[in-house]
């Protein structure tokens, strides 16, 4: 375990909230349901605000590329791989909105960010360097908001 190990872990989670914000925003255009819009945009701002705060820990500011972070996280990235999908439809049907969001519910509870949120908080936890307390916090509130996610992406599936 070393800190570049938390340095790549942390711009790849950086550019995985990235992705997933770009999705959850062009996903809110693409619905109908004024209150599953709202709530998706909500999400999508939420995760561009996780990228943000995991990218003011790194130390290098640029993401990296999705193949750089696939080499050494590849199930969170293959995940994600067919989620530009979407930039190919201008409207989706409330089938296909149902869809997406339940594979993005996995994804926001125990298989996705919230996992990758726990790695780093156990290879932070082990490792001395700058700002180690406040990046600690920050994940502690991430993990907050993911589970906000987690309901907010039930209730639409549920409306
Ligand atoms: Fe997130
Ligand atoms: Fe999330």
């Amino acid at each position: 375990m070393s800190t570049a190990s938390l340095e790549k872990i942390v711009r790849c989670s950086a550019l995985l909230e990235k992705i997933v914000s770009d999705f959850y925003i062009e996903l809110s255009r693409k619905v109908d349901k004024a209150e599953a819009r709202a709530k998706l945009l909500y999400i999508g701002y939420d995760s561009y605000k996780h990228y943000q705060l995991l990218v003011n820990y790194a130390v290098d500011k640029q993401l990296p590329s999705i193949d750089e972070c696939r080499e050494s996280y590849g199930y969170f990235f293959d995940k994600l791989s067919n989620l530009n999908v979407l930039s190919m439809k201008d409207k989706i049907s409330s089938d296909e909105l149902r869809s997406w969001i339940s594979s993005m519910e996995n994804f926001e509870n125990s298989v996705g960010e919230e996992l990758f949120h726990k790695m780093i908080f156990t290879m932070a936890s082990k490792l001395d360097f700058k700002g180690k307390e406040e990046l600690i916090l920050i994940l502690k509130l991430l993990a907050d908001d993911e589970e906000k996610h987690a309901n907010l992406l039930k209730e639409i599936l549920s409306a």
